[in-house]
Formats: C-alpha cells, sequence, structure tokens
C-alpha cells in the first residue's frame, strides 16, 4: 500500500505492507509558514505540488519497491485544506487508475486512531488489545474525544467549540514573541517555570460534557499581557507564564479524557496529533491513567504529527476486511466529520 497525506502542512508518502510501515517520508511545509505566524492554504497547495511526487518516489525507494510492486494506493479524503487535499487524492487516484489497483479514501481522524500502535508492531493485535478506547486526537486544528469500540467501530464524544489545543499553544506564543508553530518552544520553556505561578482559567472542566474551549484561556493571557506588558522581557518570568498556560491546556485536556474513559467503562485510553508530543500531557496522562488503572497508548512522536504511515496502515486494515474501495472520482471531502 502505498498511502498520501497532504490534508495541511506536511507531505507525506508512506508505504505500509502487513500492517508495518516500510517507509515513511515526511516534507514539512512549518518554515514556508513561519513567517505568516499560521498555515497559508494557497502556498500549502503549491508546495505539496511540488513536493509529492519526490516524497512518493522517495518513499518507494526508502522501501525498496517500485510503483509495478503495489497492490493498492491511498490518500487522504478529508478533513483538511481543499487545495491541499486535492493534491494528494488526484495524484493517488491518477496513479491507482494508471497501475489498475484499487484506491482508498481515507478519513484524517480515524487514521489517527492507529498512530499510537504504528511503532508496535503490525497494529492489528495492538489496535485490538486496545478497544473499547477512549482516544484523545489533539492537533493544532483539532481537538477531539472518541470512543472506540472497535475497529471501524466510533464515535465523537466531544470537540472544541473554538481554538484547537495545539492553536492555542500557537496563539499565545505568538503573543510571547515566539516563532510558529510555538507549541514546542512553549513545552521547553515551560519545563523550567513555575505551572502554579499564575492562575490561569481551566475551560470547561466542570462542563458535564466533552467538548473543549481554548479561545477564552487565549484571551485572559492577552488580557494579563495588557496589564503586565513586560513580564516576557524577564526570562525567569515568561517560563512561568508559559508553564502555568501549559498547566491550563493540560489540566484540562487530561482530566476531560479520563474522565469520559472512567464514565464509559473504556479500560484504555489513546492519544495522538502535534500536541501529544506536549511533556506535560505524556507526563499528566501517564500519571493519571496508572492512578485510575487505565491502560495508556501514547503516539510515539513521529507517528503523533500528520503522516502517510497511520494513511497507509487504515488503507490496508479496510482492504483487509474487505471494505469496498473508493471511487476513481471520489471528491476530496474537506469537512468530513468523523
Ligand atoms: O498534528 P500536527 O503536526 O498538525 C496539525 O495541526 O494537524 O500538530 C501541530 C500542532 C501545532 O499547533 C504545534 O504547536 C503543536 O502541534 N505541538 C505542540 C508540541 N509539539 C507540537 N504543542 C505543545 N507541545 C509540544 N511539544
Ligand atoms: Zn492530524
Amino acid at each position: 500500500m502505498l498511502a498520501f497525506e497532504t490534508s495541511c502542512d506536511e507531505t507525506s508518502a508512506a508505504v505500509v505492507s502487513a500492517g508495518v510501515v516500510l517507509s515513511n517520508v515526511v516534507a514539512s511545509q512549518t518554515r514556508l509558514h513561519a513567517p505568516y505566524g499560521g498555515v497559508v492554504p494557497e502556498l500549502a497547495t503549491r508546495e505539496h505540488l511540488r513536493n509529492l511526487l519526490p516524497v512518493a518516489r522517495q518513499a518507494l525507494r526508502d522501501a525498496g519497491l517500485t510503483a509495478a510492486d503495489l497492490d493498492a494506493v491511498a490518500a487522504t479524503q478529508g478533513p483538511g485544506l481543499p487545495g491541499a487535499l486535492l493534491i494528494g487524492l488526484k495524484a493517488a487516484q491518477a496513479l491507482a487508475f494508471s497501475l489498475g489497483k484499487p484506491f482508498l479514501g481515507i478519513h484524517h481522524h480515524e487514521a489517527h486512531l492507529y498512530s499510537p500502535f504504528i511503532s508496535a508492531g503490525p497494529p492489528p493485535a495492538g489496535f485490538a488489545q486496545f478497544q473499547p478506547s477512549v482516544s484523545l486526537i489533539v492537533s493544532g486544528g483539532h481537538t477531539l474525544l472518541v470512543q472506540v469500540k472497535g475497529e471501524f467501530q466510533h464515535r465523537v464524544l466531544g470537540s472544541t467549540v473554538d481554538d484547537a489545543a495545539g492553536e492555542c499553544f500557537d496563539k499565545v506564543g505568538k503573543l510571547l514573541g515566539l516563532a510558529y508553530p510555538a507549541g514546542p518552544e512553549m513545552d521547553r520553556l515551560a519545563a523550567q517555570g513555575n505551572p502554579r505561578a499564575l492562575p490561569f482559567p481551566r475551560p470547561m472542566l466542570h462542563d458535564p460534557g466533552d467538548d473543549f474551549s481554548f479561545s477564552g484561556l487565549k484571551t485572559s493571557v492577552r488580557h494579563f499581557l495588557e496589564k503586565n506588558p513586560a513580564w516576557p522581557d524577564d526570562p525567569a518570568r515568561l517560563r512561568d507564564l508559559c508553564a502555568s498556560v501549559q498547566a491550563a491546556i493540560v489540566d484540562v485536556l487530561v482530566a476531560k479524557t479520563i474522565r469520559a474513559a472512567l464514565r464509559l467503562g473504556a479500560p484504555c485510553v489513546t492519544v495522538s496529533g502535534g500536541v501529544a508530543c506536549n511533556s506535560a500531557l505524556r507526563r499528566q496522562l501517564t500519571q493519571a491513567c496508572q492512578r485510575e488503572g487505565l491502560k495508556l497508548r501514547l503516539a510515539e512522536k513521529k507517528y503523533a504529527t500528520d503522516n502517510a504511515a497511520m494513511i497507509g496502515i487504515l488503507a490496508e486494515r479496510k482492504l483487509l476486511a474487505g471494505l469496498p474501495p473508493a471511487s476513481l472520482d471520489a471528491e476530496i471531502q474537506p469537512s468530513w466529520a468523523l
């Protein structure tokens, strides 16, 4: 299976065989978008167009294969940026057509459900052992809590009503003058700061539902900085501020994920998406799951962020389960709900 992922700002191609990732090439566009403080859709589309075929050739080379060896081709069909999705989807359909092989259009978030299992050998066993579970998908574009009952059986429990958690890291970082995307730098600075220095709100922590909200937290940081404009100039205070904001985000993510798992009687928790790289989130989830007797599976960092390996793994599972391939005319689904 050759798979493409081009839903946002990573051009990725991977080759997967029998649940094992033979290659996974990712060309990140982060540097291209950094001067704009966020992903510029038109620039992303053009960059995917430039990079997709070189990345695909590299993925085949790394796997020691040629296109003639492929049994099927897959791509992310949605959700994502329309222009970005089009590049990967249409290239995959064209390749499948030219090879006379099936094409599979994959839901980006359903694929994220598999990313915590990728490094643990063939996923079917690992994935099956972890059902039923509650899965947190947390990135710059999405914050989703999903109940996974079994393979291809899942239900969205909640999502963000405004900003995604990664977006909150990035926007607060921008207020602090940090480069985009600010999540990793906030994480680094927070490691030496005091998370209890500033009492930022924990939005929707006590709301009984499974939804999240992060834009109010960003607004409180903005108000705090309006009153204390020189605060970030002092390195120790900057670290405390980062640690306090990070603690507010992580407390909410951890508490709501654990609460959903306990309420639903799901013995397992899994986490993926770019924010799954956050060290405080990884640490607090590990502690909370140990305390509550839950099994935890955190995506390895290279599979937590967007990658084609997770697309290929899911596409192969679908093909092997006998689900029908998609049409070679299937269109992108930019707002596809899980
Ligand atoms: O999954 P991803 O690569 O792309 C999408 O957003 O789809 O996630 C990128 C997001 C950015 O918002 C970035 O700031 C955040 O993940 N991120 C982190 C960390 N590493 C990446 N946020 C907090 N701590 C990190 N260590
Ligand atoms: Zn993603």
